[in-house]
């Protein structure tokens, strides 16, 4: 049984009917299955966590080197190394339902087709409260950002995934477009039922006396507090173009990094990097938004989204 924790019910926000008791969700790819941290926090206190994406297979990801660290973030090219939907519902689903937080899957496939199979596993799995389709990993060479970054394909794949999904649908964006309203829009328009973003921006790092890349991928995703500006610059566009909720990525590291996404228009905030470098950066920041409430005599916190001005 999950234990009592004394939640700030100024803090809980609702998406697409999913109560979360907090908006602080831990970002795929970075919180593992969500077991790997409890012995660390107690996810009892945490809004929820998005799991490493989900194929309808087992992935073993890209070869060595496949982290890189940055001035201010990291670079990576995992590719999507996990244990598969079947595994996932058979042994990390039983132990992760003792937890009181809501369980985002991340699906990820190579083909319309395979994202559909993973869901259509995935809707077996007791437990699971939305799911979350990577359509924008850069680290692969099918699926992901070559779906992610075409309004066409994007809503042809929102508009099968929702037809195959028995739970609410969170589409991930990439930032790696010149206009983020575009896609947003047709992924909206096929029934998404909130946006999440930013994933990882492409980038690379060259290893001088080698005259190699320093990811055996050749390219990598940029993530941490040195892509933080452009994601809630992309935040603030995609709340103006769209009507459905919103969680904000990228670079999140305490507090007030995410009232700035929450102002700049998202209900809720996923952390990823910072995670790496402080596995309890999660309650710290629900601290200091509680805090925030408090010092501000704020009564529910979602008041706060899309209060941006720009007079
Ligand atoms: C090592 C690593 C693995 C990731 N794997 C996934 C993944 O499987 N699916 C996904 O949608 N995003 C994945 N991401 C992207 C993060 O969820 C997040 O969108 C991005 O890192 C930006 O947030 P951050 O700056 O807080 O890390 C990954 C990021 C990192 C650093």
């Amino acid at each position: 049984m999950a234990e009592a924790i004394n939640h700030d019910p100024r803090l809980a926000v609702e998406i697409a009917g999913i109560r979360f008791n907090n908006p602080v969700i831990g970002a795929s790819g970075t919180f593992g299955y969500g077991l790997e941290f409890a012995e660390l926090i107690d996810l009892n206190r945490l809004g929820g966590f998005a799991t490493k994406g989900l194929s309808a297979r087992p992935l073993s990801g890209n070869p060595p080197p496949r982290i890189v660290e940055t001035h201010g973030g990291m670079l990576n090219a995992i590719g999507l190394q996990n244990i598969g939907a079947r595994a996932f519902i058979k042994e990390k689903l039983p132990p992760l339902r003792r937890y009181d937080t809501r369980i985002i899957a991340n699906v990820f496939g190579y083909s319309d087709d395979d994202y559909v199979e993973a869901i259509t596993i995935l809707n077996d799995g007791e437990g699971i409260a939305a799911y979350e389709l990577n359509i924008s990993c850069p680290n692969v060479k099918e699926g992901g950002i070559v779906i992610g970054n075409s309004p066409e394909s994007a809503a042809r794949l929102t508009e099968k995934a929702r037809r195959a999904s028995t739970r609410p649908l969170i589409v991930k964006l990439s930032p790696n477009v010149t206009d983020v309203t575009l896609v947003a829009r047709e992924i909206a328009g096929a029934g998404a039922d909130c946006l999440s973003l930013i994933n990882t921006i492409v980038g690379m790092s060259v290893d001088v006396n080698t005259r190699r890349p320093r990811l055996s991928y050749g390219t990598g995703g940029l993530s941490g507090p040195a892509i933080r500006p452009i994601a809630v610059r992309m935040v603030y566009e995609v709340a103006r173009a769209v009507d459905v909720p919103l969680i904000g990525i990228g670079g999140i590291a305490c507090a007030t990094d995410a009232l700035e996404f929450i102002i700049a228009g998202a209900t809720a905030i996923q952390i990823g990097t910072a995670n790496y470098y402080d596995p309890t950066v999660t309650m710290k920041v629900i601290d200091g938004l509680s805090a925030h409430c408090q010092r501000d005599r704020i009564k529910a916190l979602n008041s706060l989204t899309k209060s941006i001005s720009t007079e």
